[in-house]
């Protein structure tokens, strides 16, 4: 997959993926992520990329020109599957929508500064727009490297062991039940015994009575849309 990533602050985003599991995506060729600068689109000695509003009002808005410019010249090499602006006021991603991202081929992410894109560009230009939640960011880049690492995890032959990611929390609707690892016992606190039982089938009904209980308990609303 490959995920190209328009931003204002390129550098913003050198770190996010060099590590870890999106380290491997990438060396193993899984993931691509291509940060791409907006000024390079810009006009002008200052390669001016936002502008006062129409209206007035405090704040500076991104300018139609350069972002088109840009996705342009981003179509003009390969077809993309969505055009995803990351804003505030977008419908709030989840993990049904990583799943769904995470089947695609190609993808844009457009990150939002200041007080946002011309609204033009979210008409024409954009195909989806996600909010990584209810707060707000100095700008899409975090939120766009939530999305890259979420999706990235799902691609096949990332992660070692391939079973491992269908049972996340928010995979099937469930938090993920508690884990352990040694020592069985540490200061008085123990390992439940069943963990230690060697009993696979028993161990894995005590870990979905603790996926519901914790569910139940924390996020009553996720039981509500099985
Ligand atoms: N840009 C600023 N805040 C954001 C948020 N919560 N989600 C996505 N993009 C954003």
């Amino acid at each position: 997959m490959r995920i190209d990533i328009i931003t204002v602050l390129p550098e913003l985003l050198q770190s996010p993926f060099q590590h870890s599991i999106m380290k491997r995506a990438v060396d193993k060729g899984l993931l691509e992520v291509n940060c791409i600068n907006l000024r390079d689109y810009a006009d002008g000695p200052h390669q001016q990329v936002d502008d006062y509003q129409f209206g007035g009002g405090a704040g500076m808005v991104m300018m139609v020109e350069p972002i088109f410019a840009c996705i342009n010249h981003l179509k003009s090499q390969r077809t993309y599957d969505e055009v995803i602006y990351l804003t505030p006021d977008g419908p709030r991603y989840d993990q049904k929508t990583a799943n769904f991202l995470s089947m695609q081929q190609n993808l844009i992410l457009l990150c939002g500064h200041y007080k946002g894109v011309d609204e033009r560009v979210r008409e024409h230009l954009i195909t989806r727009e996600i909010s990584i939640g209810d707060y707000v960011l100095s700008g899409g880049e975090l939120a766009a490297a939530v999305l890259v690492d979420s999706i990235g995890r799902l691609l096949p032959g990332v992660l070692n062991d391939e079973t491992s990611a269908l049972f996340d929390s928010f995979q099937d609707n469930l938090l993920a039940p508690p884990v352990y690892t040694r020592p069985a016992s540490f200061n008085g606190w123990e390992v439940p015994e069943i963990l230690l039982s060697g009993h696979t089938a028993k161990i894995e009904d005590w870990r979905h009575e603790k996926a519901l209980e914790k569910t139940q308990k924390r996020r009553p609303d996720l039981l509500d849309e099985n």
